[in-house]
């Protein structure tokens, strides 16, 4: 997909111009006082599995959901005092907190990867405030590099990797700190899940004790129980259903659900998570699912797929 990307200045003209976009499901970076973002509406499957094709990201990795203040993070997830107290040190600012996601909280489950937690960031850049403010609903942006380069922090970083495959860059200077956020889970004790720009001793200092390390624990090294596993087994490549299977179908392989039926990679990633979870939920023997072909946003699709099929849980843990 080619488009011609414009180049956005923090003017009201600008400003509105880059929330249409986002409001249409167009991609649009911004600067965060972090590293420029790619964002997408948090609420829109197909925007968002745009993101991940953009990024040539070979994996679904979860998504940091920006919102302009506290309210619009209290309204996502379940909130907590822990929480309350770091939100109310540092935010806005370099500190993403990971929650337990609210129950109808409108985010694309391919936002979380098909996990029950949420990434949330209030940002302190006069940029970023002034488009979510603008839009005024929750952004979902990774930074705004392809995959295995290094994080923007200037507009023209993110013009010369993305220029044709996003709507917009709102070009409101540079990043100041050009290191991303630190993130604390605090889905169970409190983790230092990524070092950043805001230094793991000044949180220690706020919350009172020391933080555990992201492979303590009950979380396994690797993140792998922070993996979206459905209690079904999976039966991956398959060109029809057996008995008692559900079937997700792609392409000409017809299914219960399909991820798309004219073969659609975009739409195909932006079903993903949605259709694994329906299909989960009926007391199928099974789910059997179509092949998806290794090329594109195919090869996030199918890393999926293949992690889920392994990684089954008896009991859904997170
Ligand atoms: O400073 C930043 O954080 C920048 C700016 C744009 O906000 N964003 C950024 O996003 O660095 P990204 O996608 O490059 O890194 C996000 C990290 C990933 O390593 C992802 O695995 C983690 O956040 N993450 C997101 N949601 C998560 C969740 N529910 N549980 C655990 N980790 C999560
Ligand atoms: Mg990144």
């Amino acid at each position: 997909m080619s488009v011609e990307t414009e180049r956005l200045s923090p003017n009201p003209v600008g400003l509105s111009r880059a929330a249409h976009f986002l409001r249409s499901g167009g991609l649009v970076a911004f600067p965060t006082e972090t590293v420029y973002g790619l964002g997408a509406d948090a609420s829109d499957d197909r925007a968002v599995a745009r993101v991940f094709e953009a990024k040539g990201r070979p994996r679904f990795n979860p998504l940091i959901v920006h919102v302009v203040d506290l309210q619009g993070a209290r309204a996502l997830v379940d909130w907590s005092p822990i929480a309350d107290r770091l939100a109310s040190a540092f935010w806005p600012g370099p500190l993403t907190l990971v929650l337990p996601l609210a129950k109808h909280a409108p985010i694309s489950p391919l936002v979380t990867g098909g996990l029950s937690t949420l990434a949330v960031r209030v940002p302190d850049h006069p940029g970023a405030r002034a488009l979510l403010q603008e839009f005024g609903a929750p952004i979902a942006a990774p930074s705004a590099n392809p995959s295995g380069r290094l994080s923007p922090t200037m507009a023209d970083h993110v013009a010369e990797a993305l220029a044709g495959q996003i709507e917009a860059i709102l070009d409101a200077g540079d990043c100041t700190l050009g290191l991303e956020s630190t993130i604390v889970g605090l889905s169970d004790t409190p983790r230092l899940l990524r070092p950043g720009g805001l230094p793991s001793e000044v949180i220690e200092r706020a919350i009172g004790a020391p933080l555990a390390g992201a492979g303590d624990g009950i979380n396994a090294p690797g993140q792998l129980s922070s993996h979206y596993a459905p209690r079904s087994r999976l039966r991956l490549n398959a060109t029809a259903s057996r008995q008692g299977e559900k079937m997700l179908g792609f392409g000409a392989v017809d299914g219960d659900l399909t991820l798309s039926s004219n073969g659609d990679l975009v739409e195909a990633a932006a079903q993903l998570f949605r259709h694994l979870h329906t299909l989960d939920a009926s007391d199928a023997a099974a789910i059997a699912v179509a092949p998806v072909p290794e090329k594109g946003l195919g090869r996030a699709i199918n890393d999926r797929l293949r992690r889920a099929a392994s990684e089954r849980h008896e009991e859904a843990t997170n």
